[in-house]
């Protein structure tokens, strides 16, 4: 079954409005080169929406997302300052269209577990936007030292408590970004950490697919997209992509600039 490829770009915390207008620019003429086939998302400090809005916002080559939202916040469940709310996103003037959900800095610094991430993801289908979320998992290096069958445990623990009570049909909404966290980002000395092999990053997501077999069906599993991300880039995008269990990628770093990103999405057509 050919399946969905999907390139998202993650932002974090480090693009400025100035940097994304930047960023914009550069992408103006560059966004022509990227495959057809594949789609790209970029997820912006919320801050930074409004601008990819008005560079990208009626171009459906370019997909907007949000990198988090709040939960149990309502406008009549009282004053919660510092938070932003699904029914905000959903109102929002930009077209945001993606919630990135549980990632690992946002479930380490925000204390989120997956039982807040599951109602994450039950206040989405209970909303019916239409917004998608691109649920992050994935292990810390001291689960992947003691072997796969620890691994499969733990990723399978974070998907049956993240996924409980989702309907198959919003299942086939959701994108499984598998990021493992000894891979993502740099380390302490600023240096870039070493993305998962090719090798490891297939196994993984093939263990995410047969255990979404598990949970749901084997039709279910093969169309539902399945990214890797952690020090994905264009010079290893192609190789990691070329694996079977392998449908996109979320990218934090190469992210943020146009030329890289618009290579990574060749990389993966
Ligand atoms: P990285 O981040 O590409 O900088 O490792 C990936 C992510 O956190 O989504």
């Amino acid at each position: 079954m050919s399946r969905q490829i999907i390139i998202g770009g993650n932002w974090k915390h480090s693009m400025t409005e100035a940097d994304t207008v930047e960023f914009c620019e550069e992408m103006k003429p560059l966004i022509e080169q990227k495959p057809t086939s594949v789609k790209l998302i970029i997820a912006a400090p919320d801050l930074c929406i409004h601008i990819l809005e008005r560079y990208f916002g009626k171009d459906d080559r370019i997909e907007i997302s949000v990198q988090h939202f709040d939960i149990g916040v309502s406008p009549t469940t009282g004053a919660r300052t510092g938070a932003t709310t699904l029914n905000q996103i959903e109102k929002s003037e930009s077209n945001i269209q993606w919630v990135i959900i549980g990632h690992s800095e946002v479930r380490e610094y925000s204390h989120i577990d997956n039982r807040y991430i599951n109602q994450q993801l039950l206040e989405l289908q209970e909303s019916k936007s239409g917004i998608r979320p691109i649920l992050c998992i994935g292990e810390d290096f001291d689960i992947r030292e003691q072997g796969t069958e620890v691994l499969k445990d733990y990723l399978k623990k974070q998907l049956t408590e993240g996924l409980a009570d989702i309907s198959a049909e919003f299942m086939k909404k959701i994108v499984i970004a598998y990021e493992p966290i000894w891979a993502i980002g740099k380390k302490t000395d600023g240096s870039a950490k070493e993305s998962a092999t090719s090798d490891q990053a297939q196994e993984s997501c093939n263990i995410i697919r047969s255990i979404i077999i598990e949970l749901y069906n084997q039709e279910l599993a093969d169309g539902i997209t399945i990214q890797y991300g952690g020090s994905m880039k264009a010079k290893n995008a192609e190789e990691l992509l070329s694996q079977t269990d392998i449908d996109g990628g979320l990218i934090g770093g190469a992210s943020k600039e146009a030329q890289s990103l618009i290579d990574i999405t060749k990389a993966a057509s």
